[in-house]
């Protein structure tokens, strides 16, 4: 009897420790991911905080600092703040209210369609998680300059002023809707939340093809609102399917949902997420090459940032399908795996970025096998995603 009671009281206290350490084992790599991010965002903003801009890849042994003209500046201030919200170290914040301010003047800008990326990602975490009601003022700015975009002929933003097209609108424009949704909300502006579900249906239609891969440029016409022309800026070829553009679209739809919970975005979401997990061409690791098309595959530059993006959205995605695995499982799996030190930067090294390997824009010869800070800002919002969803 002694030695049955002893048993149990050993069972009781061992069992508990063993699952504590086991997890603990199985973290490890979150926190080195995590901790490494920190390191090399202060060392990022120690070298840069003189400089007014933001840093955007390394490339040809020197860091590329940016401002608020170029659609990549707002996703350094943006990391600043998620990093943050992971650690609690108060330098980061004040570094992220630095950086955040060098991008203010984009609220004027409106020959783009990128004040989501640039003013959501800095300004909007900035007032999520502070309540300051300047960080505010900015956003609202910024979402009505945005929404001049609107044209309600063709129901949709337009995305770039340059090139020979009528009305272009690429696959990326879906991840502005968050802003115009965030604002659109903030201040019960219904004129900006149809805008974002218009641009939404509409891309739907028009830049999926049957088997759910996503082209990255459709051309409007503004008179007729029909399409003109469907083709690629960043990707291979027309008909290929750029990496990151599918990234996009997985991100965008599962996005859109949230807001909306309107039942054909979920069923886009996973259509593309089908795409991606299943194409014959995605590595065992799951980080995509930059295009699923690219020629010389294996032999081909990889694409970090679509991974990250991918991880961050198929977080999200998970939490919208009960009982799915799936997109958890390989969201980890990518986490996992750009937390390993072939994409993980040593502190110091990789021009202080977080991530190594990614492709910015290969028909150009640019920002090949590079570092990006946009790979940097979605991976650790994945981090964090991750953390919330373990409860850890
Ligand atoms: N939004 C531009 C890009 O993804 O490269």
């Amino acid at each position: 009897m002694h030695r049955y009671y002893v048993l149990v009281w050993v069972v009781w206290i061992l069992v508990p420790f063993g699952a504590h350490s086991k997890n603990k084992a199985s973290d490890k790599w979150l926190d080195n991911a995590i901790q490494r991010s920190e390191k090399q965002l202060l060392l990022a903003a120690e070298n840069f905080k003189d400089s007014g801009k933001n840093p955007r890849t390394f490339e040809h042994g020197k860091v590329e600092l940016v401002t608020e003209r170029d659609w990549t500046s707002g996703f350094f201030p943006g990391s600043l703040w998620y990093v943050y919200e992971l650690t609690g170290n108060t330098s980061l914040k004040t570094e992220a209210a630095r950086f955040t301010s060098f991008v203010e003047n984009a609220k004027f800008r409106t020959n783009t369609h990128d004040l989501g990326f640039i003013l959501n990602c800095s300004y909007g975490n900035a007032y999520r998680l502070t309540a300051n009601e300047a960080y505010k003022e900015v956003m609202i700015t910024g979402a009505n300059t945005l929404m001049k975009r609107y044209n309600p002929k063709v129901g949709m933003i337009r995305s770039w002023d340059f090139g020979k097209w009528q009305f272009p609108v690429i696959i990326d424009n879906m991840l502005n809707l968050e802003y115009l949704y965030v604002v659109g909300k903030m201040t019960g502006n219904q004129q900006m939340l149809d805008a974002a579900v218009s641009h939404a249906d509409k891309t739907l239609v028009n830049h999926f093809r049957a088997d759910n891969s996503c082209v990255h440029v459709v051309d409007f016409d503004t008179i007729t609102a029909k399409v003109i022309l469907k083709q690629t800026h960043q990707g291979y070829s027309d008909e290929s399917s750029w990496a990151r553009g599918q990234a996009w679209a997985l991100y965008g739809y599962t996005m859109m949902y949230r807001f909306t919970q309107k039942p054909a975005y979920l069923a886009q979401a996973e259509k593309v997420a089908a795409f991606i997990l299943n194409h014959p061409r995605l590595p065992k690791d799951k980080i995509p090459y930059w295009d699923f098309d690219a020629p010389n595959i294996p032999n081909e530059p990889r694409d970090a940032s679509a991974a990250a993006v991918n991880a961050s959205a198929l977080l999200e995605l998970s939490t919208y399908v009960p009982g799915n695995k799936t997109y958890f499982r390989a969201a980890e799996t990518i986490l996992k795996n750009l937390s390993s030190d072939k994409y993980l930067a040593e502190a110091g090294e990789n021009g202080f970025f977080i991530l190594k390997h990614s492709t910015g824009n290969w028909p150009k010869n640019s920002e090949i096998d590079t570092p990006l800070s946009y790979a940097d800002y979605y991976f650790v919002e994945s981090l964090l995603r991750y953390k919330q969803l373990k409860n850890i």
